[in-house]
């Protein structure tokens, strides 16, 4: 599949197949693609859970207002920021540069970030964004659907995973087979509104 047809054909599938288990080998690929998606400054400030555990898709179905894609979907990933990510040795984030250029991005990542916890969830939001989009397409390319979600309560589902404290949860992107079709798409806005030409 190229990349035009998984971005026409990827849609929120409500209804997956449960008796559908994604291979450990496709886990892991779907996970390699996921860690390549974009961050600012490279920070990687994105944490995966991802739940293959029948009990646990159970339970957050039931903390997601009882919607059935994570009971029947393989695979339930919540993506999470990590919004200490920009001071937890971030010299990493470059290893494979010169020294000089790793102490800039860290002093950047300081100046950023240090004093603005809106900068630091801005940027999770951000970062989960492209992951999150990476996953989907990810999925087409392997013959399976997915749906984004954030129709969950958030103490409960943080409760499930276990968040740390110095995280928070972004959304959720259940993968699986899909066993019906989405309905017909809502309505897409048309190309005038959205795009303006050089200003608005
Ligand atoms: C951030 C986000 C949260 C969403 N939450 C839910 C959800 O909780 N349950 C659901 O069934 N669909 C959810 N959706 C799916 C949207 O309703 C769907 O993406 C939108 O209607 C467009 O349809 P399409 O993705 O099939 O093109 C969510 C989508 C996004 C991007």
């Amino acid at each position: 599949m190229n990349t035009f047809d998984a971005i026409k054909t990827r849609r929120a599938i409500k209804n997956f197949d449960s008796s559908y288990k994604m291979s450990p080998e496709d886990i892991k690929v779907l996970q390699e693609l996921t860690i390549l998606s974009p961050t600012s400054y490279n920070q990687q400030n994105w944490r995966f859970v991802y739940v293959t555990d029948q009990t646990v898709k159970d339970k957050i179905s039931k903390a997601s207002r009882d919607q059935a894609q994570p009971r029947d979907g393989s695979l339930v990933i919540v993506l999470c920021g990590n919004l200490s990510a920009w001071k937890e040795e971030p010299l990493r984030y470059w290893r494979n540069h010169p020294v000089e250029k790793q102490e800039l991005v860290k002093n950047s990542l300081i100046r950023k970030y240090e004093n603005s916890p809106e900068s630091r969830r801005d940027e999770a939001m951000r970062s989960c964004g492209f992951a999150a989009q990476t996953i989907m397409l990810t999925a087409r390319q392997m013959g399976l659907d997915s749906c984004p979600m954030v129709g969950f309560e958030y103490d409960e589902l943080a409760d499930i995973i276990q968040l740390p404290k110095d995280h928070m949860i972004v959304m959720m992107v259940v993968v699986g087979k899909r066993l019906k079709d989405a309905a017909e798409r809502g309505g897409q806005l048309s190309l005038d509104e959205v795009f303006f030409e050089n200003h608005f």
